[in-house]
């Protein structure tokens, strides 16, 4: 597998060309690194699932480089999708919409919807406007990690993921670190009133302004819909507990101005939520480095990014 710190046109052309071919190409997105593959390749986008260890019945994302493409992939797409799509991308938030013909069985896990994303950072929209250039119609890429793995927000995390899975001919883009940190918000537009079924950096109170209806966050987790929504996902090594006392050799995530507890590993430092969520997986990752048994992190206050920042923790933690 070649791996290209800050690619250039010519690097990006190559890797679209790649992933043309059938081959899988990892990439930085804002949110989190993506591993791509033609969307409508069944037999390159079934690697996706073999590299991740994902069950197949778990939809993958679609990337496309703007909303003129939405129509390619979806069809009876709401009023209110559209207005947020036009607002929004490109960034980091997905919608789930009725599926088209082009959204076969093998990307949507057998549902009628699909989910669609114009991420932001310029790297990806580069690719996926290579990827067009050549006839391609749409990147399926989840997060480029083991399932049920933290998600990596830069190549490294990327290599010590997946680095052993990946063939000759696939590549890893390095563009730096994700600035995000977590993953997009996914919002189901299939139904009369939309609903937020994985929070992330477009928050409610973002995209309430844009539509007429009421909102609701999905707490319910059939687990099936979407991975993320699995009860324990973006899991480190290390046991992570929420708001316990740290005790000596523990590992200790919490906002700057919270002192680290004597004997406590301090892993990041963050002064705002949004440092949070951009340090949140690296510095779990950290912890797996220093062999940590244990994680405490105290989680962030506050509605918004913090909500899409508890919402990963609290799924982190496993009973181990
Ligand atoms: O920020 C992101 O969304 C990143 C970057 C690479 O774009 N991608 C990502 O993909 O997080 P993944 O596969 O790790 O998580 C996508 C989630 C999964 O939980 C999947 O089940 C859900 O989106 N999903 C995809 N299509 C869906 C659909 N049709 N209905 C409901 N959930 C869907
Ligand atoms: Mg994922």
């Amino acid at each position: 597998m070649e791996i290209i710190s800050n690619p250039t046109q010519d690097d990006i052309k190559k890797a679209a060309k790649a992933i043309k071919d059938g081959h899988l190409v990892a990439f930085p997105t804002e949110t989190v690194y993506g591993l791509g593959a033609d969307a409508t390749d069944e037999k390159a986008v079934s690697r996706i699932y073999s590299v991740k260890g994902r069950p197949t019945d778990h939809p993958l994302i679609v990337h496309i480089s703007s909303i003129n493409q939405l129509d390619k992939w979806a069809i009876d797409i709401p009023g209110y999708a559209l207005k947020i799509a036009n607002e929004f991308w490109p960034g980091p938030m997905t919608l789930i919409l009725n599926r088209s013909a082009l959204a076969k069985d093998f990307i949507t896990g057998g549902q009628d919807s699909v989910g669609l994303r114009v991420p932001a950072h310029p790297v990806a929209l580069k690719l996926l406007n290579e990827f067009e250039k050549l006839g391609g119609l749409g990147i399926a890429a989840p997060s480029a990690n083991k399932f049920g793995a933290v998600s990596p927000t830069n190549s490294e995390a990327v290599i010590e993921e997946i680095g052993s899975e990946l063939s000759q001919r696939d590549m890893i883009l390095d563009g730096g670190d994700s600035n995000v940190g977590l993953e997009s918000t996914i919002i189901d537009c299939t139904k009369v009133v939309p609903d937020i079924l994985r929070p992330g950096a477009i928050t409610i109170g973002m995209i309430r302004f844009y539509t007429e209806h009421k909102i609701s966050i999905s707490k319910t987790s059939n687990g099936i819909r979407a991975s993320g929504l699995l009860k324990t996902h973006y899991s480190p090594k290390a046991k992570v507990v929420l708001g316990a006392e740290a005790k000596k050799g523990d590992g200790f995530l919490a906002m700057a101005d919270i002192s680290t507890p004597i004997g406590a590993i301090r892993l990041a430092s963050p002064r705002t939520i949004e440092e949070f969520a951009r340090q949140l997986y690296q510095a779990l990752r950290l912890g797996d480095h220093k062999n940590l048994t244990k994680i405490i992190v105290i989680p962030p206050i506050g509605g918004g990014l913090s909500d899409a920042i508890r919402d990963r923790l609290v799924r982190s933690v496993i009973d181990k």
